[in-house]
């Protein structure tokens, strides 16, 4: 998928809305094309892009490189995480030559160490850690300044803004989802095969969906939004067209 131009200029869909500084919350399972359709979103509408699984993928990285133990699934553990996670201190930055919002964990932009294999086999194991998800909620919940907002995560509907003005939940058919994020790795320069790839997604789903602390679940009032058929101009549409009918509340 592209981030080609989206057919609404700007100025037109500003004049069309009737919220002006809407948060909007997306959810799905893992490779739906959450951030792609996240990160146009908030261009066309002028408002801030936070990728939250970055946030998780980024304290994984650092359990990993400073070998902190974790529990694998099915496991226990009474570990303190909280001197750990003081250690960890992460923002976000809009990139001025880019436009895009990157993300930075105690100053390093890791944009390319959390998109590796060993970070993706093990942050459905990191997030699942109570205190991790405690301190990542209350720090994505402070990044709502009242400026507008699109989000895109697990429980950001559930969880995070429980009182979002718009909810997506987006899924696209497993297989689908595997070919896409194959070829995205593949095209990044990244070798994998199609059955790791397809596995790793697999067992995302799974613990993202069976852990304890906030599963992945569609909040009540979420549109679904399925992708495994829409080209991306049709997707960002489908949600440009909810936006438009949003009222105040
Ligand atoms: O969006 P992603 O695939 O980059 O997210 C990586 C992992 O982070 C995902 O498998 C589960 C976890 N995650 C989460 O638990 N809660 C969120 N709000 C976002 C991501």
């Amino acid at each position: 998928m592209s981030g080609r131009a989206i057919c609404l200029p700007l100025q037109r869909m500003s004049s069309l809305m009737s919220l002006e500084h809407p948060v909007i919350a997306i959810d799905g399972y893992s490779s739906c094309g959450k951030s792609t359709v996240a990160k146009s979103l908030a261009k066309v509408l002028g408002i801030r892009y936070i990728d939250s699984g970055a946030m998780y993928r980024a304290v994984t990285w650092y359990f990993l490189e400073n070998k902190i133990y974790f529990p694998l699934a099915g496991e226990h553990s009474d570990l303190d995480y909280r001197p750990t996670l003081d250690q960890i201190h992460i923002h976000f930055e809009v990139n001025a030559a880019t436009g895009e919002s990157e993300m930075f964990l105690n100053g390093h932009n890791l944009k390319k160490e959390i998109r590796s294999m060993e970070v993706s086999d093990n942050v459905s194991h990191v997030s699942a850690i109570k205190e991790v998800r405690k301190r990542m909620v209350s720090l994505q919940q402070q990044m709502n300044t009242g400026a507008g907002l699109v989000m895109d995560g697990r429980d950001i509907g559930t969880t995070v803004f429980p009182n979002a003005d718009l909810k997506i939940f987006m899924t696209a058919d497993p297989e689908i989802r595997a070919m896409r994020r194959y070829r995205e790795m593949l095209s990044a320069g990244v070798e994998v095969s199609l059955d790791d790839v397809r596995n790793n997604i697999n067992s995302r789903d799974y613990e993202d969906t069976h852990r304890e602390e906030s599963p992945l679940r569609m909040a009540p009032d979420a549109v679904v939004l399925d992708n495994s058929h829409l080209n991306f101009d049709e997707q960002v549409e489908f949600v440009l067209e909810r936006i438009r009918n949003l009222r105040p509340a």
